[in-house]
């Protein structure tokens, strides 16, 4: 039987299968290593807080504690804010205004439905620094999971819940 040059050869097309997938694995990895934004512990101290003992609650326990958002500051400007500003002012800011987050649940009246509406921000929050931001392949932000301690991590929500709110 006649073959035409385009019938495709079964070890020919694993071949070049094989070829695409390493050109493709070559091109992630270097896509990877032009994002590789290493997550940096911060040097502070937090043993004034009240210890988590490694859990992770589903509310921040530091909300309203001065001291918490006084050593959250320490540890954003350390780790957040080359990405979301200094001091979260979000200026100039290449990563999201992270003032902005929860802002809606101000506005919610209810007292039962507004505290529900901030827990859910408080876990949007940790659950985003933990696993941090990875589209397609590219790490937008690194994940936090095991360089964090839940008190650092609940510091810095309380520090950027003490910041003015971003002017509209
Ligand atoms: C290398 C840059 C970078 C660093 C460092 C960084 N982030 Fe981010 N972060 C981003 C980017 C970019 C996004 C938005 C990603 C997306 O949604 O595509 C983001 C998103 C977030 C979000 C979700 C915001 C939203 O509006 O949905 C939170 C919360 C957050 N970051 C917290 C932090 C905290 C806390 C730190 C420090 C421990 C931190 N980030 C450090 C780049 C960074």
């Amino acid at each position: 039987m006649h073959e035409s040059p385009c019938t495709p050869r079964p070890r020919a097309v694993a071949q070049l299968q094989g070829r695409l997938c390493s050109l493709g694995a070559l091109l992630l990895a270097l896509a990877g290593q032009a994002h590789a934004i290493e997550a940096r512990a911060p040097d502070v101290d937090i043993s004034a807080l009240p210890a988590q003992h490694g859990e992770w609650r589903e509310e921040n326990p530091y909300r309203g504690n001065p001291l918490a958002a006084e050593i959250g500051r320490a540890a954003f400007n350390q780790s957040c804010a080359s990405c979301h500003g200094a001091d979260a002012d979000g200026h100039a800011a290449p990563a999201p205004d992270l003032r902005r987050l929860g802002r809606s649940c101000a506005r919610i009246l209810d007292t039962d439905l507004r505290q529900r509406c901030t827990r859910d921000v408080d876990h949007y929050f940790r659950s985003s620094v933990q696993k941090g931001k990875v589209k397609v392949g590219v790490v937008h932000m690194p994940a936090w999971e095991g360089v964090l301690a839940p008190e650092v991590v609940w510091a810095i929500r309380s520090f950027v819940e003490t910041r003015p709110p971003a002017k509209d």
